[in-house]
């Protein structure tokens, strides 16, 4: 169940350190960045980096890059694709989870403030543990599941079964919207949050899998599905503008209609 007590070491201490632009900088802005090293044993705290623009690429992903290349080395993020496909670099900007990839300095007012992804275990710096995340997500068997014999070549599947799957393969696994989600904020432990749902219901829709009454059976639970209450922070926050609210109605959906 949730912990309400914080964590001793999580309360963010004053006196981060800034690093200045250089002297000749001529368009500065300011990125407000969460600091944490376990390993130090010292409380989180916000570094300001003054990054000059006019010698950085558009994307948030680029400040970031540029901080760590020029300013502080010891900066941790993660990153791969910088297309908006790993799904690696999610965290918060500003307030809103997003890709720091795909998310234009231009379009963030002020002084740009970046942390993790929220109520999830920290690493380091910018880096969430996935640990559970992927552990949930390995729970819902994400591959194609069938009993009938190997038709020796591929499953056909309809131009029109296949549009079934629009809206949900696009899915990064980026947590984007798990981590603006309340009900998952306090009960991650036993509800799957609208990633994993959105993952289940994409093997759900899959007109070749033929595992449908035992991926129901799985979700059929007060916590592991139920526990969405259709509050929408997880439409509004996924990047690749999907719906996983949507997703979770219609597995809603499914199990009411086997009972009928
Ligand atoms: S609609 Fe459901 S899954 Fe999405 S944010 Fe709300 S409670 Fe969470
Ligand atoms: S549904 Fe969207 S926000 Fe959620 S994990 Fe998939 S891509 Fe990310
Ligand atoms: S680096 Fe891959 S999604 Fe941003």
């Amino acid at each position: 169940m949730a912990e309400f007590r914080l964590p001793k070491n999580s309360k963010i201490r004053k006196n981060g350190t800034v690093h200045k632009a250089a002297d000749d900088a001529t368009k500065v802005r300011k990125f407000k960045i969460y600091r944490y090293d376990p390993d130090s044993g010292e409380n989180p705290r916000y570094d300001t980096f003054e990054i000059d623009l006019d010698k950085c690429g558009p994307m948030v992903l680029d400040a970031l890059i540029k901080a760590k290349s020029e300013q502080d080395a010891s900066l941790t993020f993660r990153r791969s694709c910088r297309e908006g496909i790993c799904g690696s670099c999610s965290m918060n900007l500003n307030g809103k989870n997003g890709l720091a990839c795909t998310t234009a300095i231009e379009d963030l007012s002020g002084e740009i403030t970046i942390t993790p992804l929220p109520h999830m275990e920290v690493i380091k710096d910018l880096v969430p543990d996935f640990t559970h995340f992927y552990a949930q997500y390995a729970s819902i068997k994400p591959w194609l599941q069938t009993v009938t014999p190997n038709p020796g070549k591929e499953r056909l599947q309809s131009p029109e079964d296949r549009e079934k799957l629009d809206g949900l393969y696009e899915c990064i696994l980026c947590a984007c919207c798990s981590t603006s989600c309340p009900s998952y904020w306090w009960n991650s432990d036993k509800f799957l949050g609208p990633a994993i749902l959105l993952q289940a219901y994409r093997w759900l829709a899959d007109s070749r899998d033929e595992m449908t009454g035992e991926r129901l059976d799985q979700l059929e639970d007060p916590f592991r599905l139920y526990r969405c209450h259709t509050i929408m922070n997880c439409a509004n926050a996924c990047p690749k503008g999907l719906n996983p609210a949507k997703a979770i109605a219609e597995i809603k959906k499914m199990e009411a209609e086997r009972i009928v």
